[in-house]
């Protein structure tokens, strides 16, 4: 009879055996166990006299088909009536796969990136509205102002409620483009009741002016306000007033009094539509 327990301690040795010397090693035990003709060898596996057949598929361990391959080792003995070889799996199937690691440490800090190429001036838009109106109602008597005064006074608009960017002066009245481009004017005057009120919007660049649009308004029977707007293309430092119509009858013995109505009811404004810049 067989001791098993010697058997399977063999066995556990060869299996550590193959294990540590695996395949490539394998040739020299064929070469070896046929030289000795103390294995026998069967007709389908003639190189492999200690049972070590690989299944599955590929054979001599090369790797086929789909499934992997199903080892076993084989200890058939001689001298004992008929054969009862002993086949032990030398490899398991594969085993699921195992849990997921902890994450890695985190790196080093790499290098700092290259420097990039200087960036472009940003396209600056300046912000320029204003809105002015009178306070109080206002009037101009050139027969006893105008001697003492300039010929062509500027209506100052002086309750400011917007002045972006800062171009329009209430102390002076006058309104200067900070950039050459399409600025958009409007003004609207009232005359007091019963009364008359005209003015000249004008526009200067340097010593040049000229005339942007006249207002005229009669307050007929009682009350009447009068506007307009209007687009110019200013260039830069061009300046945009409002000023008490000059008027005198050809023989200039009659001369008008404009009585503008404060409270609101009268305004200048303008913003920037677009620059040219
Ligand atoms: C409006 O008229 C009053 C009275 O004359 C004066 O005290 C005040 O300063 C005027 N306001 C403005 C904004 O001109």
């Amino acid at each position: 009879m067989l001791d098993y327990s010697k058997l399977a301690a063999a066995l556990l040795l060869s299996i550590a055996w193959i294990g540590l010397v695996a395949q490539p090693a394998f040739g020299e035990l064929r070469h070896y166990a046929k030289r000795r003709g103390e294995f026998e060898t069967s007709a389908d596996q003639p190189y492999s006299p200690i049972g070590y057949r690989s299944g599955g598929g590929g054979g001599g361990g090369v790797p086929g088909g789909s499934s992997p391959p199903q080892c076993q080792l084989e200890i058939a003995c001689s001298g004992v009536s008929g054969r009862t070889p002993v086949r032990l799996p030398i490899q398991g199937p594969r085993g699921p796969p195992g849990e997921r690691g902890p994450p890695g440490e985190k790196g080093m800090r790499g290098e700092p990136g290259r420097v990039g190429e200087p960036g472009r001036d940003a396209q600056m838009v300046p912000k320029v509205a204003f809105y002015a109106h009178l306070y109080n109602n206002t009037h101009r008597d050139p027969f006893t102002d105008g001697a003492n005064s300039e010929a062509e006074p500027v209506v100052k608009f002086e309750i400011v409620e917007l002045n972006a960017g800062s171009a329009y002066d209430p102390a002076s009245g006058i309104f200067t483009a900070p950039v050459a481009g399409v600025y958009q004017i409007y003004v609207k005057i009232a005359a007091q009741g019963q009364r008359t009120a005209a003015v000249h919007v004008m526009t200067g660049s340097g010593s040049q002016k000229r005339l942007l649009f006249p207002l005229w308004c009669q307050s007929v029977p009682d009350w009447g306000d009068t506007s307009n707007q209007i687009l110019v293309r200013l260039q830069r430092l061009d300046t945009v007033w409002v000023q008490y119509r000059q008027y005198w009858s050809s023989d200039k013995t009659y001369v008008p009094v404009w009585y503008l109505h404060g409270y609101s009811y009268s305004a200048f404004s303008g913003h920037l539509v677009f620059t040219d810049e």
